[in-house]
């Protein structure tokens, strides 16, 4: 059975869907924070939220067995991401299903702003005809700049263009044609954009190279009676600034669905006559709550259940037929990740993995990450995975990279790695028998043929009569059991590596005695798992 915590309001539609899943128990509660937050948390194995709930390094800090983050919408800001990865936690969003609403949301926003909705229903409210107060302006014809072209932004775009408006738009990642294709002018930069438009809207995720992208320098650039719109993060357009840039006339209002702090309490802001505010209302239609509400749903159902990976903001894609298809490789990848950390000496500089073969047509990114995760297993305290070996890899100054040819050696597939450490340069290899059979074929220069799984002695030597049997009264006078055995040569005579395939542990003074053997140089013991047994953080 797994447990999902759910801690926002998700529409029933989800969490029916979840309820309907086979082995899954949903705990619905609402508004958790702190110490029952993080209760509750580590109890659960994965957990959905919208805004409302703040997922911080600290919350996050003894996770238990929570595995997933899923957020039913789009901005993944109240999640550190960075401390999810950390602890191997994968974070999902559902970055399509509230696109439509959050743009139509920002486009009500702006004609509200221009044409004074808001205040003037308010005052006949309150008994009063105000009509010449609130003469509005009109959007045909007007300028909208659009910061940020991504799914949101383009939507808006594209109603806007249907409003007759001209649409300027900047985002470093969209190509000018395709936006010329959709009618929307691109400006260089946003300080070509700025001074040009007489509404701007934003829509970009809050990051640090965004947080008060429009501030008071630019909002000085923009020109006088400007009116902005913001329906993506608070914080995007610095709030102090804003305020003061209202009350001196330079900005002539402001549509705000978001703010730096939520809820914003007494804010400066709100105390201006043409600041007009919701509260975080963007996506909540009852279209957008149930697509993403299923959508999020159905992404933890899967990836709890199958391990299928998608939407995913730290980890790349993986469906249930590619885990499929990839699972012996990612067993073989931890294996032979496990096999460096254990015959290292020193501490890691580098990592190279070369894959050759069937391999090289899958995700090897997956692979790569498996086999750190093997490695980085025996030094590490923390809970290594998929999601977080690279990262932490890197952040210890290992830099793993990977080569690739789809072209067959002498295995139809290979794995084939190469680790630096401070004081020797490893080798091996490892490839696949039949469907299932792992083998480790290459130690060094030598080419072997050792099973990839249980314990193994591996040692080097001089190729000389009388090693094997020596080892062999060795092992049998202490009660170790010799299962196969390969060795791999230079040359008869020559330097050679052996691997035995042992049934037990050989106690240390055992090994100490197959050292003390003159013809014998270094022998390590490496711990596998048994034949079959994939790693922990693989879904069955
Ligand atoms: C989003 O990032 O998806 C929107 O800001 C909506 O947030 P909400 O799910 O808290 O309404």
């Amino acid at each position: 059975m797994v447990r999902v915590l759910v801690t926002d309001s998700l529409a029933e539609e989800g969490l029916r869907l979840m309820r309907e899943s086979h082995g899954v128990e949903v705990d619905v509660r609402p508004n958790l924070a702190g110490a029952d937050l993080k209760a509750a948390l580590a109890q659960s194995d994965g957990i959905i939220i919208r805004s409302g709930t703040q997922l911080t390094a600290d919350v996050l800090d003894h996770p238990g067995r929570l595995r997933a983050i899923v957020r039913a919408g789009v901005g993944v800001d109240n999640i550190d991401v960075s401390a999810a990865t950390h602890r191997g936690i994968v974070v999902m969003n559902t970055p399509g299903g509230n696109t439509v609403s959050t743009a139509e949301h920002t486009i009500s926003l702006m004609m509200a702003l221009s044409r004074n909705i808001p205040q003037a229903n308010e005052s006949l409210h309150s008994g009063r005809w105000d009509r010449n107060k609130f003469t509005g302006t009109q959007l045909a014809g007007k300028i909208l700049g659009v910061v940020g072209l991504g799914r949101v932004g383009m939507a808006v775009a594209k109603r806007a263009l249907g409003l007759e408006m001209k649409v300027i738009g900047f985002d470093p990642f969209m190509s000018p044609e395709r936006a010329a294709q959709q009618g929307i002018e691109t400006a260089i930069n946003l300080d070509d954009l700025i001074p040009r438009c007489d509404y701007i809207t934003v829509h970009t995720p809050l990051t640090a190279e965004t947080r008060a992208l429009l501030g008071a320098p630019r909002i000085a650039r923009m020109r006088r009676g400007v009116r902005l719109i913001n329906c993506a993060r608070g914080g995007i357009i610095d709030e102090a600034a804003l305020a003061e840039a209202i009350r001196s006339g330079h900005v002539a209002g402001a549509a705000l669905d978001v703010f730096e702090q939520e809820p914003p309490g007494a804010h400066p802001l709100l105390q201006l006559p043409n600041v007009i505010a919701t509260p975080h209302l963007g996506a909540s239609t009852a279209e957008a709550q149930v697509e993403v509400a299923v959508e999020a749903a159905r992404l933890m159902v899967d990836f709890l259940t199958t391990g299928r990976v998608n939407f995913a903001v730290n980890m790349s894609p993986l469906d249930k037929t590619e885990l499929a298809e990839l699972r012996l490789y990612l067993d073989m990848a931890r294996r032979l990740g496990l096999l460096h950390a254990q015959m290292d000496r020193g501490a890691i500089r580098r990592v190279k993995l070369n894959y050759r073969g069937e391999i090289a047509k899958r995700n090897t990114k997956l692979v790569t990450a498996a086999f750190t995760a093997g490695l980085l297993e025996h030094a590490l305290v923390e809970g290594v995975n998929m999601v977080n070996a690279v990262l932490l890899a890197q952040e210890r100054g290992i830099d793993v990279t990977e080569e690739k040819s789809t072209e067959h050696g002498d295995f139809t597939t290979i794995i084939h790695s190469e680790v630096e450490t401070e004081r020797k340069h490893y080798v091996a290899a490892s490839t696949v028998f039949g469907k299932q059979f792992l083998r480790l074929v290459r130690l060094g220069e030598f080419h072997l043929d050792a099973f990839l799984d249980g314990i193994l002695l591996i040692f080097s030597h001089q190729d000389v009569p009388g090693i094997i049997g020596n080892i062999g009264t060795i092992f049998g006078r202490h009660g170790v059991n010799i299962a196969a055995m390969t060795v791999g040569r230079s040359k008869p005579g020559g330097q050679a590596i052996a691997v035995l395939n042992i049934d037990n542990e050989p106690p240390a003074a055992a090994v100490d005695e197959v050292l003390q053997h003159a013809r014998i140089e270094s022998a390590s013991v490496v711990k596998l798992p048994p034949a079959g047994v994939l790693p922990p953080w693989l879904p069955e």
